[in-house]
């Protein structure tokens, strides 16, 4: 029998597969494999973004994470115009068990585990050269707008702003975009850095800074960078 790209069989046979005993892979040694040498920029360098986006197709990425990477639903993360030097990152980190602690970590390293380099930095330039999401009407956020912007000194919180670059668009080389991100995958991200059971940052950055935010502030930081988007973006 032969799946068609949004073949809900397919779909409903990833779920199955999620749903049997998986033996989590502990995360040891370094953060992450994918280090920025001069062979990993020119692998970058040569991802060839019409191959990416039939592998988008080919590959159903595009079943939960949309056409141009633009998530449907507030629960899987868009990929439109994050940098693709994180996504390449990312990927790689699913394939190496740096970033399958969790169940939907798990989900994306069993996508991931035949790919090759080259399927994953054609997927990434493909992604790279959508827009970011649009954005959404903007209700304020103070204490994530603040996080954002000043960061807080006392608790030794940078501002996110420093990293993830202006209005949270993303940086080089794999710094990812905030805006018009998926509020529930945000809020999940957060909590997996906070935990420990995400831990592909190097230097543990974002664990440090996850673990000295609140609830509170880590709902309102999904709420504000979800609401922020291309527009904000292009400032
Ligand atoms: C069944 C739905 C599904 C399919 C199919 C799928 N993904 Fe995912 N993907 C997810 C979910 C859910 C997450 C978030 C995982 C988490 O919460 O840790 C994710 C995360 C990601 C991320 C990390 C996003 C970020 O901001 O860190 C990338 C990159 C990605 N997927 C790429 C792909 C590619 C490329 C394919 C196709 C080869 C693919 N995905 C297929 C559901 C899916
Ligand atoms: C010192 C730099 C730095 C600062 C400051 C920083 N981040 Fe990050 N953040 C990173 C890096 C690097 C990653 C990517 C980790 C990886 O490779 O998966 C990341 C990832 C994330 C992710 C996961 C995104 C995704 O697509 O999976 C979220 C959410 C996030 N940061 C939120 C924040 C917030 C909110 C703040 C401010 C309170 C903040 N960050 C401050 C460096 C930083």
């Amino acid at each position: 029998m032969t799946f068609t790209p949004r073949s809900p069989l397919r779909i409903a046979a990833v779920i199955v597969a999620l749903a049997l005993p998986v033996t989590a892979q502990e995360n040891t040694g370094p953060s992450t494999n994918v280090a920025w040498t001069i062979n990993t920029l020119n692998l970058l360098r040569s991802g060839d973004p019409e191959r990416g986006a039939k592998l988008n197709t080919k590959l159903e990425c595009a079943t939960c994470h949309g056409d141009t990477g633009l998530s449907t639903n507030e629960t899987w993360p868009s990929l439109s115009g994050q940098p693709a030097g994180y996504l390449f990152k990312v990927l790689k980190d699913y394939q190496d068990n740096k970033l399958s602690g969790t169940d939907r970590g798990q989900l994306m390293a069993f996508i991931v585990e035949e790919m090759t380099d080259q399927d994953m930095v054609d997927l990434a330039s493909y992604f790279a050269a959508n827009p970011l999401p649009p954005a959404q009407p903007v209700t304020k956020q103070d204490a994530a707008e603040t996080l954002d912007l000043l960061g807080d000194p006392k608790r030794l919180i940078p501002p996110c702003s420093v990293c993830h670059g202006k209005n949270a668009k993303g940086d080089f080389p794999d710094f990812p975009a905030l805006a018009g991100q998926s509020p529930d995958y945000l809020k999940r991200s957060l909590n997996n850095f906070r935990a420990g059971e995400r831990g592909n940052d190097v230097y543990s950055r974002m664990r440090l800074i996850a673990r000295r935010l609140t609830d509170e502030e880590i709902n309102s930081i999904a709420a504000y960078f979800a609401a922020k988007g291309t527009v904000l973006a292009q400032e």
